[in-house]
C-alpha cells in the first residue's frame, strides 16, 4: 500500500464502512508482479455479413500452467471471435444456445450499437432457450449514415444471470472499422490490438470458482420468453470480483511490440471491478476515442479509469523503448474516498523490440462523429440510482426507487426528439450507468463541462456517490423498449435497471 486514506465498506451494505489510514513508513513494499509467461492471444476475427456463433462449453487456456479451464464460450474461444465490419455494412449474427444443462436461456446484447429493439438482446423478453437460436440484425447505421468507427462488444444479458453468464465467458468484441479519414492514418494490422480485460478467480485445478452457487432464482412464466424477477433479494453475492486479471482470456500475458506506435483498444469486461490503467514507465497514453467513435481531439493521459463495459481507444508510442519491458497495470484511482476505486494489479507486459517503419499519421484534431445540437435546456428525465434498504421485499438496487420490472415503462421518448437526461447517484457507492439504443453526448458533470476525454460519444458513465451527470441524444430509427442500467453486473442483476420506450 502507498501512504494515504482508503475507504473500506461492505459491497452489500454500503453504509457499513470505515477509513483505513496508511501513514508514510518509507521504503514502501512494491506489489509483487507476475512473471508474464504466456503470450497474448488475439481472438479469431470474423469479417462476414452472416456470422454464426455457437454458445457452448469449451476448455480454454487461461492460466499458463496446468489444466485448461472449462468456460461457456461463443464458438469455442474466450473471448469469442472479434467481429470486424465497416460502418453501413449490415451484419447478421445468429447465436445458437448449445450450453450445458443448467445454463438455461440466454440473451446476447451488442453493447454500444444502435439497432432495433427486437435485435437488442433484451434481458427478459428475448431469451434463447437451450437448443434454440436467434438472429440479430445490425445495420451499422445511425439515422441513415454509417456507424462511425467504434469498439463495441457483445455479451450475455439475461436478467438475474448476467453476472454469472459473463463470468463463465459469454463475451466477445465487435469493431466497426474506421471510415476513410483524410489526413489521419491510425496504426493498423498487427499494430491495432483489441484488449479485453476481465478478472476471474480459479480453483487449484484451474477451474472458475462459482460465486453464484446460492443466487436468487428466476421465476419462469408460461412462455419461455416470459420471465420475471423473483424479487427474492438479499443475494449472497453482490460483487462478482476475481483475483486474477485476464487479457483476451489469458492471465498476465506479454506482447512483443516494435518500437513504434500501436493502437490499443482497451475494454473492461469485468463484471464488477474498475481498473485505472497506466504504463509502468510513465509513458503517456494518447486517448483518441471512447469506444463509440473518436474524440474531437486526442488527449494525453497518464492513466485511464475504466469501469465495467467502458472502453478507451488509445495510441501508445513505444519508440525509444527498445529492450524495455513495460507493464500495463492498474493503480488505485485518486478519486474521492468512495470505496470503489480501482484495484492495484498488473495487467500485461509489453516487450519492446527493434524500431520499425511507421506510416501512421495523427493530427491533434480528429474527425469525430457529429454530436447532437442544439441541445434542449430542459431535462426530460432524471434517473436516480439508489439502494432500497429493507422494506417487505428486502433490499435492492433501484432506479428512481424501484427495482427492475420489465412490464413497467419508466419513461417514453418520442422518435426524432433530442432529449436531455440527468443521472443522480443517491447511494453510497459508485455506479456505471449504461443506456441502450443511442450514443450520447455528455453535457455536464457536476455542473461543469466534462473532462476532455468525455467530449465524444458515450454509452457508459461513471457516477460517483452524490454525482450528477447530464447527457443528450437524439432518438432515431427505432421505436420500442430499451434499457438503462448499472453495468456493475451484480447491481443490474439485483434490480438496478429500468425500461424506457421510444414511441412514434
Ligand atoms: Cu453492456 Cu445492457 O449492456
Ligand atoms: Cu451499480
Amino acid at each position: 500500500l502507498a501512504a494515504g486514506e482508503f475507504a473500506f465498506y461492505c459491497k452489500f451494505h454500503p453504509g457499513m464502512r470505515g477509513v483505513l489510514t496508511v501513514t508514510g513508513a518509507g521504503g514502501g513494499v512494491e506489489p509483487e508482479r507476475p512473471t508474464f509467461d504466456q503470450p497474448l492471444v488475439v481472438p479469431p476475427t470474423e469479417r462476414g455479413a452472416d456470422i454464426r456463433l455457437v454458445m457452448k462449453r469449451a476448455r480454454v487456456r487461461t492460466l499458463p500452467e496446468g489444466r485448461r479451464t472449462s468456460m461457456w464460450t461463443f464458438d469455442g474461444t474466450y473471448p469469442g471471435p472479434t467481429i470486424r465490419r465497416r460502418g453501413g455494412q449490415g451484419t447478421r449474427v445468429t447465436v445458437v444456445n448449445h450450453l450445458p444443462k443448467g445454463a438455461g436461456s440466454t440473451s446476447t446484447h451488442l453493447h454500444g450499437d444502435h439497432h432495433a429493439a427486437k435485435d437488442d438482446g433484451q434481458p427478459t423478453t428475448q431469451l434463447v432457450r437451450r437448443g434454440d437460436s436467434r438472429t440479430y440484425d445490425y445495420p451499422l447505421t445511425v439515422d441513415g449514415r454509417a456507424t462511425p468507427g467504434s469498439f463495441f462488444w457483445y455479451h450475455d444479458h439475461r436478467m438475474d444471470r448476467t453476472a454469472r453468464n459473463n463470468w463463465r465467458g459469454l463475451q466477445g468484441m465487435f469493431i466497426v472499422t474506421d471510415p476513410p479519414m483524410p489526413g489521419v492514418r491510425l496504426p493498423s494490422g498487427s499494430r491495432d490490438v483489441p484488449l479485453m480485460i476481465s478478472e476471474r478467480s480459479f480453483t487449484s485445478g484451474n477451474q472458475l470458482t462459482d460465486p453464484f452457487a446460492d443466487g436468487p432464482e428466476m421465476v419462469h412464466g408460461a412462455g419461455h420468453d416470459e420471465m420475471s424477477w423473483s424479487g427474492d433479494l438479499a443475494p449472497p453475492n453482490d460483487a462478482t470480483v476475481g483475483d486474477t486479471v485476464l487479457v483476451n482470456g489469458r492471465a498476465a500475458p506479454y506482447l512483443d511490440v516494435s518500437a513504434t506506435r500501436y493502437r490499443l483498444r482497451l475494454l473492461n469486461s469485468s463484471p464488477f471491478s474498475s481498473y485505472n490503467l497506466t504504463l509502468s514507465d510513465g509513458r503517456p497514453i494518447l486517448q483518441i476515442g471512447t469506444g463509440s467513435g473518436l474524440l474531437p481531439r486526442a488527449v494525453v493521459r497518464s492513466s485511464i479509469l475504466l469501469g465495467p463495459a467502458q472502453r478507451a481507444d488509445v495510441i501508445v508510442d513505444f519508440s525509444g523503448a527498445t529492450g524495455k519491458r513495460i507493464v500495463l497495470e492498474s493503480v488505485p484511482a485518486a478519486i474521492g474516498s468512495t470505496g470503489d476505486d480501482a484495484r492495484q494489479t498488473a495487467v500485461m507486459e509489453l516487450r519492446v523490440g527493434a524500431r520499425a517503419s511507421d506510416p501512421s499519421r495523427l493530427p491533434s484534431r480528429l474527425p469525430s462523429p457529429g454530436l447532437v445540437s442544439p441541445v434542449p435546456t430542459e431535462v426530460a428525465k432524471t434517473w436516480t440510482f439508489g439502494l432500497d434498504d429493507g422494506g417487505d421485499h428486502g433490499s435492492a438496487w433501484t432506479i428512481n426507487g424501484d427495482p427492475f420490472d420489465p412490464t413497467r415503462v419508466d419513461h417514453r421518448a418520442r422518435l426524432g426528439a433530442v432529449e436531455r437526461w440527468r443521472f443522480r447517484n443517491t447511494s453510497d457507492v459508485t455506479h456505471y450507468v449504461h443506456i441502450h439504443a443511442e450514443q450520447w453526448r455528455t453535457l455536464l458533470r457536476d455542473g461543469k463541462a466534462p473532462p476532455p476525454w468525455e467530449r465524444g460519444l458515450e454509452d457508459t458513465w461513471r457516477l460517483e456517490p452524490g454525482e450528477v451527470v447530464e447527457v443528450a441524444a437524439r432518438f432515431t430509427d427505432y421505436t420500442g423498449p430499451f434499457m438503462i442500467h448499472c453495468h456493475m453486473l451484480d447491481h443490474e442483476d439485483h434490480g438496478m435497471m429500468s425500461r424506457f420506450d421510444v414511441v412514434p
